[in-house]
Formats: structure tokens, sequence, C-alpha cells
């Protein structure tokens, strides 16, 4: 499918992967989980890399501390949520790149699970210019690298986009990823009619674009979700 390796096409066994998911999940205000949806989402491709093998180490950003250490933006509910989920011990890292990251990732036993901190804990993931070996860095915990972060797939960030450059021949889309672009491409190329499109979900402003190029193609359009002002 596509222009894009696949997880089929990665040689994973006995490998280190690096994988960028989506865990940007909704708190409650005591810091809990109140939506693990996404950390669902990316649970079939976290057990096909496991059962073929690999070690894997999981990168994601939560909410937006820009660029400081934010402590109730730490990840680290998360990697005690996917212990749960996975019934399997999962290392969490104080931090995503470094010399103790390094260790530990070099360390990580086969079929081990290492979840690293929020990378948007550095300036460099959103702005990859502040610090150009930021992408490199998180680049050498990795064999092989994986995107399945499919709702930041619209940022061009260090741990989304930049870092592929590192994996020539070894950067592959996740299950989640591959499976939504599935679905996007029969929707905007093929669609059966009618054709009625459903969006919700908060951050209008990241949504208009959307919006715009769907209004072309569907006969009804239906919103609704989170805080969604239309003047
Ligand atoms: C989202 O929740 O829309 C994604 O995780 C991206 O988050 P962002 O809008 O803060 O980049």
């Amino acid at each position: 499918m596509g222009t894009f390796l696949s997880l089929s096409d990665l040689a994973v066994n006995g490998k280190k992967v690096l994988m960028r998911v989506d865990f940007n999940v909704p708190l409650t205000d005591e810091g809990s989980i109140a939506d693990d949806t996404r950390i669902r989402a990316s649970l079939p491709s976290i057990r096909y890399l496991l059962d073929n093998g690999a070690s894997v180490i999981l990168m994601s950003h939560l909410g937006r501390p820009r660029g400081k250490r934010v402590d109730k933006l730490s990840l680290a509910p998360c990697a005690r949520h996917l212990e749960l989920l996975l019934q399997r011990p999962v290392t969490f890292a104080s931090n995503c790149v470094g010399d103790a990251v390094e260790v530990l990732a070099a360390q990580l036993p086969s079929q081990g699970l290492l979840l690293l901190e929020n990378v948007r804990f550095h300036g460099a993931e959103e702005h990859p210019e502040q610090d150009p070996q930021f992408a490199c860095k998180l680049a050498r915990l990795g064999d092989c690298y994986v995107n399945d972060a499919f709702a930041t797939a619209h940022r061009a960030h260090a741990s989304t986009a930049l870092i592929a450059q590192y994996f020539p021949g070894n950067a592959a889309a996740g299950l989640l990823m591959e499976k939504e672009i599935h679905f996007l491409g029969t929707l905007l190329h093929a669609p059966s009619r009618p054709f009625c499109a459903l969006i919700g979900g908060a951050k209008i402003s990241t949504k208009i674009g959307v919006l715009n190029t769907l209004l072309d193609k569907v006969d009804k359009l239906l919103i609704g979700g989170g805080p969604w002002h239309i003047p």
C-alpha cells in the first residue's frame, strides 16, 4: 500500500524498534487518564512488534509544555496504564534523550518495552532548528523507526518527521497509521454516496483545513464533540 513501508517490511526480530505513538490522552484534574482510547489504539502495533521478537521503545508527546518540563504532563501514568493493558512490565525513562536513556535502551531485553518521557519537554521537538541534534539523539536509541502517531501526523516535528532520515530503508508506518491512511484515502477519493462526514474532537483551529477539504466532497457534514464555536 502507498509509498511507505509497512511493519511487515521491517526485519524486527532481535531489533530495537523506536516507535512514535500518540499518547496525548485527556487527563483528569487529579492527573489520571480520563480516556485511554489512544493508548489502546497503539496496542496492535506494539503487540505485533513484541510477537515478532523486537524490543520496543515508545515515544510520544502529551499536551503542550512548550519546551519545558511540566510534571503534570509526564507520560509516567501512561507507562503504568500500558502495563495494565499489556500485562507486562513497561520501563519508564525520565527523559527522552541523554546518556541515561541510552543506557536503558541498550539494556532493554528482547521483547522488552520502554516508554520515554514527553518529547515536548524539549523545545527542539516542535522547533527542530533549535537543536538539529535532537532528532539524531532520539534516533540513536533504535535500529528501526515506526510512526504510528496518526493523530500527530499533521505535525512536522523531530520525532514524527525529521527522525525518519536516520533510518533509510528501516522506517515504516505502524498498523494504526496504515489503517487510518487507508480509510482516509477511500473516503477522499472514492466515497460511496451519500457521503456524510462526522467530525468531532477539540481544537477546532487544527480542523478548519479538514473541514474546508471535506466541504467540497461530502453530501452532509456533521460536527460535534469538544468546544466548537462557529460564529
Ligand atoms: C492532537 O491531540 O490533536 C494531537 O495529539 C496533536 O496535538 P497538538 O495539537 O498539541 O499538536
